[in-house]
C-alpha cells in the first residue's frame, strides 16, 4: 500500500529529513585520512540525538550502527569499525537517516577522502547528477518507471552501470515503504506518481559491471568486479508543484 502523506505529516517528516541531512553533512565533513569509520558513525549518531531524533538504521533488521559507510568497491551497507581507517584517495559512501516524531528521513552521499583520482571524481559527479535526473522525473501524473529510466539513461550514457539488486523506496512512518523505486527501467511503466508520495531515490552506480555480492558479514555489499561504486540519496516529496527535496538543511 502506498501512503500519501498529508500536509501535517509532511511537516513532521521534513524535520526528520532536516536532521538526516544535518547528520550526513556532519559525517561528510569528518571524512579525512586517518579517521575511522566508527568515529564518523559516532559523530552522526551524536548529531541526530542532539536534534531530538533517533538513528533509524540502528537495529533495523539487526543492523548494528547509525550509518552505513562503504568505501571504494563497497556499494552499500558497510558496517562502521574502529579498525577501518580512511586513507587519501578513498571514496566514502555514507548512508544514514533519522526518525523524528514517528517519521523517517533517509539520505546518502559519497565523499572524497583527500585527493582522489579524476576517474573517481567523475563517477561521484555522475552518480550525484543521476540522482537529480531521477528527482526531476518524479512528477505527479508520471510513472515510477520514469524515475529509473532517467537515472539509467544518464548513467549508461557516461559508461557506468546502475545496480539492480538494490533499489530506492517509499519512506514515511516506516524507513522502507511501498513502492520500490528502481534506478533502471522503462519510462511510462509502473505505478502512477501522485502528490503526497514520499520517495527515497538512491542511485548506486558502479564504474564497471552492475553485479554486486554480499560479504560474509551479512551486510557489506561490494561490486563483483572490484570496480569503484558511488551512492547518492535524497528523500523527496511529489507535489502538484513538482518534486521537492526534503533532505536539505
Ligand atoms: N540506507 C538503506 C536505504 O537507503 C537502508 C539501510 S538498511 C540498514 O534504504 F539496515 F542498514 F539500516
Ligand atoms: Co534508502
Amino acid at each position: 500500500m502506498i501512503v500519501l502523506k498529508t500536509g501535517r505529516e509532511l511537516k513532521i517528516m521534513r524535520e526528520a529529513c532536516r536532521i538526516s541531512a544535518g547528520a550526513l553533512q556532519t559525517a561528510g565533513m569528518a571524512v579525512e585520512p586517518g579517521v575511522t569509520t566508527a568515529e564518523i558513525n559516532k559523530l552522526a549518531e551524536d548529531y541526530i540525538r542532539s536534534q531530538g531524533g533517533e538513528p533509524n538504521f540502528l537495529n533495523y533488521e539487526g543492523y548494528p550502527a547509525t550509518a552505513c559507510i562503504s568505501i571504494n568497491n563497497e556499494v552499500i551497507h558497510g558496517i562502521p569499525s574502529k579498525q577501518r581507517k580512511l586513507k587519501a584517495g578513498d571514496i566514502v559512501s555514507i548512508d544514514l537517516g533519522a526518525k523524528f516524531e514517528g517519521y523517517h528521513g533517509d539520505n546518502a552521499a559519497t565523499f572524497a577522502c583527500g585527493d582522489i583520482s579524476d576517474e573517481a571524481k567523475r563517477l561521484m559527479d555522475t552518480t550525484k547528477e543521476s540522482l537529480y535526473e531521477g528527482i526531476a522525473a518524479a512528477v505527479s501524473g508520471g510513472r515510477i518507471g520514469d524515475i529509473g529510466n532517467a537515472v539509467q539513461r544518464y548513467v549508461e550514457a557516461r559508461g557506468y552501470s546502475v545496480v539492480r539488486q538494490f533499489v530506492g523506496h517509499g519512506v514515511g512512518t516506516h524507513l522502507h515503504e511501498a513502492p520500490e523505486v528502481p534506478n533502471f527501467g522503462t519510462a511510462g511503466r509502473g505505478i502512477r506518481l501522485l502528490p503526497g508520495m514520499t520517495l527515497a531515490i538512491e542511485p548506486m552506480v558502479n564504474a564497471g559491471l552492475p553485479d554486486v555480492k554480499v560479504m560474509p558479514d551479512g551486510w557489506t555489499v561490494k561490486t563483483k568486479d572490484g570496480s569503484l561504486s558511488a551512492h547518492f540519496e535524497h528523500t523527496v516529496v511529489i507535489t502538484s508543484d513538482g518534486p521537492k527535496i526534503m533532505t536539505l538543511l
